[in-house]
């Protein structure tokens, strides 16, 4: 099918790419000329695994192109996936203006039918929403717009993998025909018909997706109710973190054993700085939000989100139960993305623990394989290190704040020996309690004995 796609974020660049990649012509647009044009000549604006192999190969078979004016898009596809971004408004609701204001682009652009996919994330009932604004905007043109949802459940860092190989395809449609459509779409990914670009655990012999066609407001809600659930695993392992290290039990063994329960299952019951990124936090702040707006009580979610927030705090309080004063400690840190395998900072726990840092006056040496680029437009304050060594060097603690897995491997005995204090307080207890106490470094970490 001949697909436009409104957005090269994280989510848009992914689904243009992984679109065309199954065999799809696809057209790419954004507002920010600058993406695009880095994008025509060839780069790629943002680290995601695998694009640097998918984006080039679609381009040269010639179904992928980019587009300077999204206007220009709406003609291209007979499918129009609209890929902004939703980020959170300070009542915490998702700020949807992008959304109106593709809808209005479309709605005046389009000349043919438009079958419109919402895969940004968006509150329930924002479908509902998008219908009536194409139908207002467009309404001196006959053309017809079916709407359709697709949430994404793209993780980054795998997204790429996660979108070839997803476990689950949810689609909302309003009747048979996008249904169908949105089949055809997708079926080359329903039945495993593409050569893989990425090597991950599911291909080639993975399990088929499960392709769930459901109403356009239980797909939106699909969303939401999932990435909260996610943030709530995540609160409920710090929680009980915090309780373990008053008790001296180990977290690391507790929700181990917990994960052997196929009814619990182990993933993202990781304790530590806690959860961030442009997803979890802002997906439960608005799941929040339509719950209060809609009269239901959802303190459990904002008990989850207060959790969450107080991570930094008791990374603070660890480190000062170590260093006592912050004010002029040389102190090194270690990761900046919100998570491994990505450059994305936005709401990283990492950030907000050296902006709070610098606060109390501490001076900052980071590194970070990949988001020292784009760490340096939001901090100028902090110095930049070439590698975690340059980092530790005469520096009084170590703070290990992502979990990147070459952090894993560093010559500990070389780092030991040149920092002025060899104390490592570990967000995301990536390393071994008893393997650093026997290389003779003082070192703290969530929810283990010290
Ligand atoms: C998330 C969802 O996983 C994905 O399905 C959805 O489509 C988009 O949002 P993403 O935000 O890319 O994906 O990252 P994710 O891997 O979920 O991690 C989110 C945050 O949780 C990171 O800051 C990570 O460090 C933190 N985390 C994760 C924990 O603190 N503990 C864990 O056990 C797992």
């Amino acid at each position: 099918m001949k697909i436009s796609v409104i957005g090269t974020g994280y989510v848009g660049l992914v689904t243009g790419a992984c679109l065309a990649e199954i065999g799809h012509e696809v057209v790419c647009t954004d507002n920010d000329a600058e993406k695009i044009r880095i994008l025509e000549s060839g780069g790629i604006p943002i680290y995601e695994p695998g694009l640097e192999k998918v984006i080039p190969k679609a381009r040269k078979e010639g179904r992928l192109s980019f587009r300077a004016k999204p206007a220009d898009s709406v003609g291209a596809g007979d499918a129009i996936f609209i890929c902004v971004g939703t980020p959170p408004l300070p009542d915490g609701g998702a700020d949807l203006s992008a959304i109106d204001h593709v809808a209005r682009m479309i709605a005046t652009e389009a000349k043919s039918p438009k079958l419109v996919v919402e895969k940004s994330t968006v509150p329930a009932r924002t479908g509902e929403e998008l219908k009536r604004a194409l139908t207002v905007y467009g309404r001196n043109s006959q053309v017809k717009f079916r709407v359709a949802s697709n949430p994404e459940f793209l993780r980054e860092g795998t997204a790429v993998g996660d979108f070839l190989h997803p476990d689950r395809i949810v689609v909302g449609v309003e009747d048979e025909i996008a249904e169908r459509q949105m089949e055809e779409i997708y079926r080359p990914v329903i039945e495993k018909k593409f050569d893989c670009p990425v090597h991950d655990s599911k291909c080639p012999n993975g399990p088929s997706p499960t392709w769930l066609v459901t109403t356009i407001n239980s797909a939106e809600l699909i969303k939401h109710a999932s990435n909260s659930f996610l943030a709530l695993k995540i609160s409920y392992a710090n929680m009980v973190a915090d309780l373990a290290e008053k008790l001296g039990a180990d977290i690391g063994e507790v929700v181990r054993a917990m994960g052997l329960d196929p009814r619990i299952g182990s993933s993202f019951l990781s304790a530590g700085l806690g959860f961030g990124g442009f997803c979890l936090p802002k997906d439960l702040q608005a799941f929040v939000h339509l719950a209060e707006r809609s009269g239901v009580d959802f303190s459990m979610l904002k008990e989850a989100e207060k959790i969450n927030k107080k991570r930094i705090d008791h990374f603070v309080e660890k480190l000062k139960s170590m260093i006592w004063v912050v004010r002029g400690k040389r102190l090194g840190v270690l990761g900046l993305a919100f998570k491994p395998n990505t450059d994305d900072i936005r709401f990283a726990p990492a950030i907000d623990l050296v902006h709070r840092l610098i606060s109390e006056g501490a001076s900052i040496r980071a590194f970070d394989p990949e988001a020292m680029e784009k760490t340096k437009t939001i901090l100028p304050q902090v110095e930049f290190a070439k590698n975690a060594y340059e980092t530790a060097k005469d520096a009084e603690a170590l703070l290990i704040a992502t979990e990147w897995p070459e952090f894993r491997k560093l010559d500990w005995e070389k780092i030991r020996d040149s920092m002025a204090r060899p104390l490592i307080i570990d967000g995301r207890n990536l390393l071994s309690p008893a393997e650093m106490k026997n290389l003779g470094f003082e070192y703290r970490s969530f929810g283990r004995p010290d």
